[in-house]
């Protein structure tokens, strides 16, 4: 099979790097419109193939047409935040290239499931649905496993423990609203409140929720792209591998968590059609709460994109 990554950026370089490395799939095949990075990078990665031991071929070219059919489109195309701005900031700019790429898409994969990295992502994953035509299943953001990875890695280093110790899932909007289910949360195999004080907690959840900001203040130009571009990768490899894991992503429920419309962060299972199910965790009232109104306020604002 084949792996399309729209954008040779610095997110979509890393997930194409790592998904060549996991060794999974025919061809991965980068996008970009700016000259011949896309064809650059690739090259630059194929080199590696003998040093990490894998087969993928890479390829790198400037129409999502010329990369032909693929399974899975990875659409990390588009402007990323500069200190100062906030996601929402980039959304115009962005809805226009994730649009335009999703229906070039579309007409060369129909088959595919595109997974959406583009910010603002609530946003940009529900507009390149509404273009696409395709059911919801098959269009999906990325967010939540980034989230989680980040909150987890912080929780681990706080606890002194090993991330692998540590379980939670980040839901909601990629944003303001994020929704980190203290509930939901174990630390060595116990509730996070034996392993950290309630007021060292609500720090680890304040930072995970500004984390994107912190690592932009930190590099001279760009944003996040290491967790970011291997948080891609590792959707796109437990679909291939149906590994059946839960994941948080940006999905569109159908009444669970009683929301009905729209796109937010959800626990999911993922299948080679994308979603193939959204868990339904025990969340506490207050976090279903903050969940649905996480819902609300992507809806408000991607109703503000179409206005
Ligand atoms: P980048 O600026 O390094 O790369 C973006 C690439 O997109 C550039 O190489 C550019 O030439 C290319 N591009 C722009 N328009 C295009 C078009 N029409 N067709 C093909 N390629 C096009 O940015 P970076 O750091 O890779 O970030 C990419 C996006 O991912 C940004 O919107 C960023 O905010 C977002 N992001 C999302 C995260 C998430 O959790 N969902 C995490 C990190 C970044």
């Amino acid at each position: 099979g084949r792996v399309t990554v729209v954008g040779a950026g610095n997110v979509g370089m890393i997930a194409a790097m790592r998904l060549a490395e996991s060794d999974l799939i025919d061809e991965v095949v980068l996008v970009d419109i700016a000259g011949q990075r896309a064809a650059g990078i690739a090259l630059d990665i194929s080199h590696a193939s003998p040093l990490l031991g894998f087969s993928t071929r890479v390829r790198g070219v400037t129409t999502v047409a010329e990369a032909g059919r693929s399974e899975y489109v990875v659409i990390t195309a588009g402007r990323a935040r500069t200190p100062g701005m906030s996601r929402s900031d980039l959304v115009d700019t962005n809805a226009a290239i994730v649009g335009a790429l999703t229906a070039d898409a579309v007409a060369v994969s129909p088959d595919a499931v595109l997974l959406v990295v583009t910010n603002p992502l609530d946003e940009m994953t529900q507009h390149a649905w509404q273009v696409s035509g395709l059911p919801t299943e098959r269009v999906i953001g990325m967010a939540g496993v980034l989230d989680s990875s980040r909150f987890r890695a912080l929780t681990a280093l706080a606890a002194d423990t090993s991330p692998r110790q540590v379980s939670a899932f980040a839901l909601g909007s990629h944003g303001d609203e994020m929704v980190l289910p203290l509930s939901q949360v174990t630390v060595d195999g116990g509730p996070i409140t034996e392993s950290l004080p309630a007021s060292e907690v609500d720090g680890l959840v304040d930072r995970t929720r500004n984390s994107g900001a912190e690592v932009v203040g930190l590099l001279e130009s760009g944003s996040a792209f290491f967790a970011p571009g291997l948080s891609a990768a590792r959707m796109v490899s437990a679909m291939i591998r149906e590994t059946g894991e839960v994941l948080a992503a940006t999905v569109a429920p159908r009444g669970e968590y009683g929301i009905r419309s729209g796109y937010v962060g959800l626990p999911v299972r993922l299948g080679r059609g994308g979603l193939a199910e959204i868990v339904e965790l025990p969340l506490t009232d207050v976090e279903l709460r903050d969940l649905r109104t996480a819902a609300e306020r992507i809806a408000e604002r991607v109703g503000a994109l179409e206005a």
